[in-house]
């Protein structure tokens, strides 16, 4: 097997382990599989190769599998969380490297877990679970940081409401350089314009093939 195999039963492996995400929390699914596109979208702007693209797809994917393991009451809570809630919820990092690392036998999946195990960690060294700095953060931990953050920041929760994207983007820029690598806000920034294009398009065309599919 050479170091950039994917193998071709991995899709089945992501299928089934974001089957059980969602029997427990359908938001965290549709997260999950949200943040692993707009990562691949990203690694691919910052001109990563088609493998690494890959990596981090699947690094979104997997990066919040472990909140299976957070109580319901904690998870779903309608409100924010208590001290001692926060703290169990700030392992889920962890727990979900720990369930991928079952599979690090195979390089694809080992390669994933940098960006799943730190994807909360800020480059101010003020993320969890180890307070990491900078270029000590792995950068598909980086990378994935701005994509999940302007995902769970747009989307509203039963305790706040979504935020526009404009505000979104402000935040990012307000927290460049001490939450968000400042050289991958910017490059996300500059390359966001045209996803949303992709993503009308999108929406055409499906509207479109409705049409057509019903004046068949
Ligand atoms: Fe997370």
């Amino acid at each position: 097997m050479a170091w950039d195999d994917i193998p071709d039963w991995a899709s089945s492996v992501a299928n089934s382990i974001l089957m059980n995400v969602k029997q427990k929390d359908p938001f965290t699914f549709y997260h999950c599989c949200r943040v692993g596109r707009a990562s691949r979208r990203l690694a691919q702007s910052m001109g990563l190769n088609e493998y690494e693209q890959s990596v981090l797809e699947f690094s979104g994917l997997f990066h919040d599998i472990g909140k299976v393991g957070i109580p319901d009451s904690i998870l779903l809570k309608p409100a924010r969380l208590e001290a001692d809630e926060y703290r169990l919820m700030k392992a889920h990092p962890v727990m979900s490297a720990k369930t991928i690392e079952p599979l690090s036998n195979i390089p694809f999946f080992k390669a994933q877990l940098p960006g799943i195990r730190y994807h909360h960690e800020k480059v101010d060294g003020s993320g969890y679970p180890f307070n990491l700095e900078g270029d000590k953060i792995p950068l598909a931990a980086r990378i994935i940081a701005v994509v999940d953050t302007v995902d769970a920041m747009m989307y509203t929760r039963p305790y706040r409401e979504g935020l526009s994207f404009d505000v979104v983007k402000q935040e990012l820029k307000d927290f460049s350089g001490t939450q968000f690598d400042k050289a991958i806000v910017n490059i996300y920034l500059d390359a966001v314009r045209f996803w949303n294009n992709i993503e009308a398009a999108d929406k055409e065309e499906k509207a479109i093939k409705q049409i057509l599919l019903k004046s068949a």
